[in-house]
């Protein structure tokens, strides 16, 4: 499991359970569905399970399905041939041929149009492909990794996303959780982001102080570990060889979060927290409009947390 432990930096139980998922599925040929919000690091771990698998000497084609333009999509995953269309000039490639024998990635998978998700689930089943023009379709060898930060059962179920390619895509998931869901790597995090970054810009690492730390780890961090990274890399510049105080931060950090730990006080007489939980869920499904995932988040748990929730109260969405 080198490439995951040198590459992803994490401890966290709900960290730890899904690379380890990950890092099984790696050594097979099966698609790998790596859902999560924007900056947890489904890009990295992509790239991890291409590194760890027998393809890591072949390719690694990464597609980002949301910036295919549209009327080019299925020329630019599967190529054409000269004269297929207009201004067709040229043979051209595809990326699943570029990702032959390799992996390819298919970033935001759920932005795929509808005519082209039809096509890959037909690759995916057949292993072939039809270059535009071709006269006869060409087997290509190739596994794939997809990617969403969007919730694809809630797609599916809103039909968005095509039920069977779901199925076929997902068949082994992995959540990447929040980052304020494994606050705890926060400083090992840190840690490596600053010598990381220290080095690019060659400059002396700042010290975070223990009181800084502590900011780090109270915040929400909608922007994950993206976000993390980011402030890193300013604190580098401007508090090189210095200690970072917690007064040296932006304002959103400064002070301990209110909102990201809200206190609720316990009324004299106690609560039924069965009812109280079970009426909390139901409040933030309606406010995230039925989409299990933005529920999950507006109460700080994972979506698979949230799911055994739902069951467990039996509460009907
Ligand atoms: N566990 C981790 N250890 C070290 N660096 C990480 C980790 N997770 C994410 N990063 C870093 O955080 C940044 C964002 O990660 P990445 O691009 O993989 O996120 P993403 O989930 O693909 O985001 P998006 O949904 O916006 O595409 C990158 O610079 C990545 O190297
Ligand atoms: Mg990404």
């Amino acid at each position: 499991m080198s490439c995951f432990e040198n590459l992803m930096i994490g401890q966290a139980p709900a960290l730890k359970t899904q690379l380890r998922a990950a890092a099984l599925a790696a050594a097979t040929d099966v698609p790998i569905l790596i859902e999560g919000e924007s900056g947890t690091g489904k890009d990295l771990l992509a790239q991890a399970i291409h590194r760890e698998s027998r393809r890591a000497g072949a390719p690694f084609v990464a597609v980002n399905c949301a910036s295919l333009p549209d009327g080019l999509v299925e020329s630019l995953l599967y190529g054409h041939r000269r004269g297929a269309f207009t201004g067709a000039v040229s043979d051209q490639t595809g990326y699943v041929q570029q990702a032959r024998g390799g992996s390819l990635f298919l970033d935001e998978v759920g932005e795929l149009p509808g005519p082209a998700q039809a096509k890959l689930l037909r690759f995916l089943e057949t292993r072939e492909c039809l270059p535009l023009g071709q006269a006869a379709p060409e087997r290509v060898e190739l596994r794939v990794l997809a990617a969403s930060n969007r919730d694809l059962a809630a797609d599916v179920a809103a039909g968005r996303f095509r039920q069977d390619l779901f199925y076929r895509l997902n068949v082994v998931p992995v959540q990447m959780p929040p980052l304020r869901e494994r606050r705890e790597d926060i400083p090992a995090l840190v840690d490596y982001l600053t010598v990381q970054l220290s080095r690019q810009h060659e400059l002396a690492p700042p010290r975070y102080s223990a009181a800084t730390l502590s900011r780090l780890q109270d915040y929400a961090w909608p922007g994950n570990v993206r976000e993390l990274r980011n402030l890193c890399e300013r604190l580098l510049i401007l508090f090189s060889g210095r200690e970072v105080q917690p007064s040296n931060l932006p304002a959103e950090l400064r002070t301990p979060q209110a909102a990201s730990r809200p206190g609720f006080a316990l009324p004299a007489g106690g609560v039924d927290l069965g009812s109280l939980e079970s009426d909390l869920i139901q409040q933030a499904l309606a406010q995230a409009g039925g989409n299990r995932s933005r529920a999950a988040r507006l109460l700080g748990l994972t979506r698979d947390t949230l799911l055994y929730r739902i069951k467990k109260w039996g509460i009907e969405c």
